[in-house]
């Protein structure tokens, strides 16, 4: 049985995700055992804890260089012998050592159909800004595993969507959560405990 370690920063719609799909019994090999927030405050933190799930709290801002705080987080999932980090809205940059230490385990969810609206500075509603502002008529989600590229590890799964006349950026961020990301995250990762998927270079292989 794998431990699942997810990452969050706010709302926490997809930790919910995974949580419905743990009590589905869709995530057959792993548990997830500890949710970790770079943000006190957020709502996921509430999810985590009305489904007894452990929480803890890391905050960039409480170390002055970039290092210590990618040494801390680290240890900290090291402590917690994570087999696969899932980044449900986390919203710091991971570091080398964090992405190095935990190579093809982690496991990240953006809004959009990578390598569409990616990399540095894409996050959140703004993804679904620049979407609308190109005129795009599909977009949706892509579950990828992390590497020192920013949204540029390989991919594990995407699903696309419809953008639709009068979209706001706010509509069309439920619009992919519900028909992709709440689909695609809990998949992927319940994939990856069954040891199903097999990475080459900088692709993958589902073994279904
Ligand atoms: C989700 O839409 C997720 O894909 C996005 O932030 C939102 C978090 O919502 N992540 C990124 O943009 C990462 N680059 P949630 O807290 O309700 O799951």
């Amino acid at each position: 049985m794998k431990n699942i370690v997810v990452l969050v920063s706010g709302g926490g719609t997809n930790l919910q995700a995974l949580i419905d799909a743990q009590k589905r019994g869709e995530l057959t090999g792993g548990k997830i055992t500890c949710v970790i927030s770079s943000n006190p405050n957020a709502y996921a933190l509430t999810r985590a804890a009305d489904n007894n799930i452990e929480t803890a709290v890391i905050r960039r801002k409480d170390f002055a260089a970039f290092e210590d705080y990618d040494k801390a987080l680290t240890a900290l999932l090291q402590s917690k012998q994570a087999d696969v980090v899932v980044l449900a809205g986390f919203m710091t940059i991971l570091g080398k050592e964090v992405i190095r230490a935990f190579e093809n385990r982690i496991i990240n969810i953006h809004p959009a159909l990578i390598p569409s609206f990616c990399g540095e500075g894409y996050y959140g509603l703004r993804v679904h800004e620049e979407a609308l502002k190109k005129g795009v008529k599909v977009t949706g989600a892509t579950a990828h595993f992390v590497n020192e590229i920013c949204d540029g590890g390989p991919i594990i799964m995407q699903k696309a969507v419809e953008v639709q006349n009068g979209d706001t950026p706010e509509i069309l961020q439920k619009r992919v959560m519900e028909q992709a990301e709440w689909k695609i995250l809990p998949r992927s990762v319940a994939l990856f405990c069954e040891d199903k998927i097999k990475v080459s270079g900088n692709k993958t292989e589902i073994l279904e």
